[in-house]
Formats: structure tokens, sequence, C-alpha cells
């Protein structure tokens, strides 16, 4: 006989109170997947302003006054590093949950999952005087 198990409703967002880390490793990881996702759209956007360019015209042509436009807004700047430190983090996350698939590091999921938040922290940190040059 199956047992049942009431385990409330997902759409109570105040449970996230209740998270362990391996939960937050999930939200995280989807997170940033489907923020990849996002960027991906966005940079074929930017890279088609550079369609039909008559590379005689350059540096007026849209594809370069595009990017040095949003190369000149901190947000912009602001938003690289949170890329980086959004890809970092769902490779080093991704790679520990391959890991955990093949059965190898299960004692210590905890311990994997904040050394890839620490890793990732100090990767962002490290890029901060290249993406924000010359702002
Ligand atoms: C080294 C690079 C990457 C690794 C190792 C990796 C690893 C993974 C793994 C293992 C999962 C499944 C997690 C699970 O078991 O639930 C996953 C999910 C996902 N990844 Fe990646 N990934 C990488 C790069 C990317 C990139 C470049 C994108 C987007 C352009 C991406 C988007 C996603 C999305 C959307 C999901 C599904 C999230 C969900 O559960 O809704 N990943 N990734």
């Amino acid at each position: 006989m199956a047992q049942t198990y009431d385990r409330g409703a997902v759409e109570d967002v105040g449970r996230w109170r209740e998270f362990s880390a391996g939960m937050w490793a999930w939200v995280l990881h989807k997170f940033t997947g489907w923020v990849l996702v996002g960027y991906l759209f966005t940079h074929i956007a930017v890279l088609s302003t550079a369609i039909g360019a008559d590379p005689a015209a350059a540096p007026q042509d849209l594809y370069t006054t595009t990017l040095v436009g949003l190369e000149d807004l901190l947000v912009v700047r602001l938003l690289e590093v949170g890329l980086l430190a959004v890809a970092v983090f769902h490779m080093l996350n991704g790679i520990r949950l391959l890991f955990i698939d093949l059965g190898l590091g299960l004692e210590r999921q905890d311990q994997s999952f904040y050394a890839s938040l620490i890793i990732t922290g100090a990767i962002a940190v490290a890029s901060v005087p290249t993406f924000l040059a010359g702002v």
C-alpha cells in the first residue's frame, strides 16, 4: 500500500523559510538556467544589429553604436558581472549535480553546494575590475 504525505501547497511561497541547502541549490539552478536562456535571446538580438552592416561604415554603423551605447551604461556593466556569476554558478552546480547523478559525493552535498557559491562569489568579485574598466 502506497503511503501518502501532506506536503502542503507549492504555491505557498512563505515556505522558503523551511528550505534546506539542497532546496536553495535547486531554486538557484533553475533560476540561473533560465536566466542563461533569456540572455541567449538578448545576445542574439544585439548581434542581429550587425545584419546588413557595411564594414566600410564602421564605427558609425548600428552594430557598433549599439554596443558602444550599451557598454557606456553602468547598469549594463553590473549586469555583465551578474551574468558571469549566473553562468559560473550554473556550471559549477551543474557539474556537481552530474557527479551526484554518478553517486559521487553523496555525503558531501551541502558542502559542495556551499563551495560552488563561494567559488562563484570569488570569481564574480575578481571580475569587477575587468567589467567596470573605464566606466
Ligand atoms: C558547463 C555548462 C553547463 C552545465 C554543466 C549544466 C548542467 C545542468 C544540469 C546537470 C541540469 C539539470 C539539473 C537537474 O538535475 O535538475 C541543467 C539544467 C538546466 N540548464 Fe544547464 N548546464 C550548463 C549550461 C547551461 C546553459 C549554457 C544554459 C542556457 C543557455 C543552461 C540552461 C539550463 C536550463 C534552462 C535547465 C533546466 C532548469 C530547470 O530545471 O528548469 N545550462 N543544467
